[in-house]
């Protein structure tokens, strides 16, 4: 009788386990959206969120995927006497939840930030002791997308936090997406699969395309590197996050710009667009909205490409798409232009050591509106410029 009580109580609890852990169909592509902090930092309020949400729909991005408008850090100021989150009235005098009504009349989705510890980054009230309490608060609002931090964690596990607040959001009963931004410090890549659909992977993206600085923020090559190895952890409904995008946000040139969009959708990051949609000129908005480009990073396999050949400053990735198809990037961190040769049997690199089948492919040039180059055994030459990019899709000849 013991042992039939025993068998019962772990079928139970194993059932409650994969329950817990298994997938939901939010986020089987890499989201993509708007978030307030890499341009406005402290600095929001609810006219310039609501002009974003007003922008991506005039401006061709919600057309182009963009979907989520999410307020970072900064909103909130306090705690009332029952303990619910306290809006800051000043900037945002008429409510999170008419903030989230008008997204959505617009067709988008809003997402919001809060912290694991006991206050965020920026000092304002966090989650932790009010997880529940705060989800259902979120559930009310209309919050589709949480962004979950990890300052004054006061050495709580994260493995813990972050589940705590996976579950509080489940008991919410609205679908939120939810965004998992430790860092990186406890590889959240091992063990955040069904916890978050995205894991930040490294510290902030700073507004540059190489170096680092001493407080752990990290340039767009740094975190090209850091995330290359990880492309066995994400998939569709849980995806490695390198950051949310510099693009447009002034210091990086066209071809930076262009290159780290680029690697952005090779690596199947999500892509949230971190500049002034006020703004923005016309070479920005052409890449952000590039369509044939964000499809490398939407491809329904959910494939994160990885680092197939390194010599020095020029690499070669690849991002196995749907349907036999391939994408491959020519990236060149090197000050000089790289001319590559691309010849049968003369040249080191060939499509044909690209290849993950034996097929030959028909070659487009991807950011040049999908150009047909050749197919993959023709001789063919690509200039890549300095910081820049080449980005080619490889299609299975005589694909129907
Ligand atoms: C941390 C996060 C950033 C941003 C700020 C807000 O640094 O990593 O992305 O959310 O906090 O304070």
């Amino acid at each position: 009788m013991k042992k039939r009580i025993l068998c019962f109580v772990i079928v139970v609890c194993t059932f409650i386990i994969v329950r817990a852990e298994g997938a939901d169909s939010l986020a089987l592509t890499p989201p993509m959206g708007w978030n307030s902090w890499n341009c406005f930092s402290c600095d929001v309020n609810e006219q310039q969120i609501r002009d974003m949400a007003d922008l991506i729909v005039a401006n061709g991005m919600k057309d182009a995927g963009y979907t989520y408008v999410n307020v970072d850090d900064c909103w909130q100021v306090g705690r009332d006497a029952d303990g619910n989150i306290v809006v800051d009235s000043v900037r945002f005098p008429s409510g999170i939840k008419a903030l989230a009504d008008y997204i959505h009349s617009k067709g988008l989705k809003f997402g919001i930030y809060s912290c694991a510890g006991s206050l965020t980054c920026a000092g304002r009230p966090g989650s932790r002791g009010y997880q529940f309490q705060d989800a259902r608060t979120y559930a009310e609002w209309g919050v589709d997308f949480l962004k979950y931090d990890w300052c004054f964690d006061e050495a709580q596990s994260p493995q813990g936090a972050y589940r705590t607040m996976r579950d509080a959001l489940r008991a919410s009963g609205r679908p939120i997406v939810f965004s998992i931004c430790e860092w990186g410090s406890s590889k959240p890549w091992t063990w955040a699969k069904g916890v978050g659909h995205l894991w930040r992977t490294t510290g902030d993206i700073i507004n540059a395309f190489k170096g680092t600085v001493h407080w752990g923020g990290c340039s767009v090559v740094d975190i090209i590197d850091k995330n290359a190895d990880l492309y066995p952890y994400a998939g569709p409904g849980h995806w490695n996050d390198p950051d949310m995008l510099q693009v447009g946000n002034g210091v990086l040139t066209t071809d930076e710009n262009r290159s780290h969009f680029t690697m952005w959708c090779m690596l199947a990051a999500p892509l949230l667009a971190g500049n002034d949609l006020r703004n923005m000129d016309k070479e920005t908005l052409s890449i952000l909205t590039n369509k044939d480009v964000i499809a490398v990073n939407q491809d329904k396999l959910g494939v994160q490409g990885r680092r197939y050949m390194k010599i020095e400053q020029h690499e070669v990735w690849v991002k196995q798409l749907a349907d036999g198809e391939a994408a491959v990037c020519f990236f060149n961190r090197d000050e000089q232009p790289w001319t590559f040769e691309y010849k049968i049997g003369k040249d080191n690199y060939h499509f044909a050591d690209i290849r993950f089948w034996e097929l030959e492919y028909d070659v487009y040039d991807i950011w040049n509106k999908n150009k047909y180059l050749g197919t993959s055994s023709d001789n063919l030459s690509f200039k890549v410029p300095a910081h820049g990019v080449v980005l080619v899709k490889l299609t299975p000849k005589n694909k129907k």
